[in-house]
């Protein structure tokens, strides 16, 4: 296949980008670097069937010249840290609803059909069902994060409609492994590394979230892609299992050895948007065959060992 994978240069995409060469597949990355690095890409460049397109999803122009030709998009690039929203109002609804028309107009223009996109479990807000299945209603959002991903899904699905596009959709859980750049295991080593002796943790310790390795979530993404072909499809990405923020600090310092005195900031959310419970029911991509290799804990541990042995990682250049 002849892919684009917007987002190449990030934490998610470039694993994706290195999988579909791996499996001799054309890939040509399109990245803004925002907070993309060259170093994740190291080994696509190695290989001749990658290119890279440092542009914004913003500058149609360069955008649909990028897209043309494609059999498939791989949409990724995005604002993708939920925390930061209130903010910068404007900034999920400009990457991530504006970024993602932007695609499907560039789509639209040269004829391309298929989509694949990254979507969030943030979307749900505080969900009233557990494990949350595809079709569980969300009236109402918490975050700008997760209003911007909900209006994303809207105009692919109106696209697809409209346009006779396929698009599969992933609400993925936090995603963990090498090359992440964002999330508690990031905030938690990076304070540990500078104090070892103690750690804030936002809120009371005692949010209940679910975890997803990246290589587990990317051979769901490359397994539904060879799957599924329908208009509009819809996958829930995450374990069938959760642990609370607290166990996930204890599995964290046992494994570095240390025993830090704990502070919390308090309160049931760490941060406006933040839900409490997060648990995904998985069921829908299970039935094509997929399941996930590593627990969350083991997913934790490699997050750990990579920052450790990557400590460039831990700065933005
Ligand atoms: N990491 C997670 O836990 C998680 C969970 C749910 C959903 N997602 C979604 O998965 C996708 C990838 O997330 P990630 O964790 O790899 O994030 P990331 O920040 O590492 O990657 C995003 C990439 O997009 C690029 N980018 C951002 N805005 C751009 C723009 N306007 N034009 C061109 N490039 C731009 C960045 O430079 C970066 O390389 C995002 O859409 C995110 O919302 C991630």
């Amino acid at each position: 296949m002849r892919t684009v994978v917007t987002g190449a240069a990030g934490f998610i995409g470039s694993h994706l980008t290195d999988r579909l060469l791996a499996e001799g597949h054309h890939v040509t990355g399109f990245d803004n670097l925002s907070t993309g690095r060259l170093e994740f890409l190291a080994e696509a460049f190695r290989n001749p069937n990658f290119c890279l397109i440092e542009g914004d999803l913003l500058d149609l122009p360069t955008l649909t010249a990028a897209v043309s030709g494609a059999d498939i998009v791989f949409h990724l690039a995005a604002n993708a840290d939920v925390r930061f929203g209130t903010k910068h109002p404007g900034r999920d609804l400009e990457q991530n609803t504006c970024g993602t028309w932007s695609v499907l107009e560039a789509m639209r223009a040269t004829g391309v059909r298929r989509i694949v996109f990254a979507s969030t479990g943030s979307v749900y807000g505080e969900p009233q069902i557990f494990p949350t299945p595809e079709d569980a209603p969300f009236p109402v959002q918490t975050s700008l994060y997760g209003a911007s991903k909900v209006a994303a899904e809207g105009l692919i699905s109106a696209y697809c409609e409209g346009f006779g596009m396929e698009a599969i959709i992933f609400r993925f859980v936090s995603i963990l492994g090498e090359r992440y750049t964002h999330g508690h295991v990031f905030d938690f080593y990076k304070q540990l590394r500078e104090h070892p002796d103690w750690l804030r943790i936002l809120g009371n310790g005692r949010q209940r979230k679910s975890y997803l390795y990246v290589q587990d979530c990317v051979s769901a993404i490359l397994l539904a892609v060879e799957k599924v072909r329908e208009k509009t499809n819809i996958f829930n990405l995450g374990t069938d299992d959760f642990c609370e923020v607290n166990q996930s600090v204890e599995w964290i310092c046992s494994h570095l050895g240390v025993s830090p005195r704990l502070e919390y900031s308090g309160g049931e959310r760490g941060w406006v948007g933040d839900s409490p419970f997060i648990l995904l029911d998985c069921s829908r991509i299970r039935s094509l065959g997929w399941k996930p290799q590593l627990s969350i804990r083991e997913g934790i541990e490699r997050t750990v060992d990579y920052l450790r042995m990557n400590p460039w990682a831990l700065t933005r250049e």
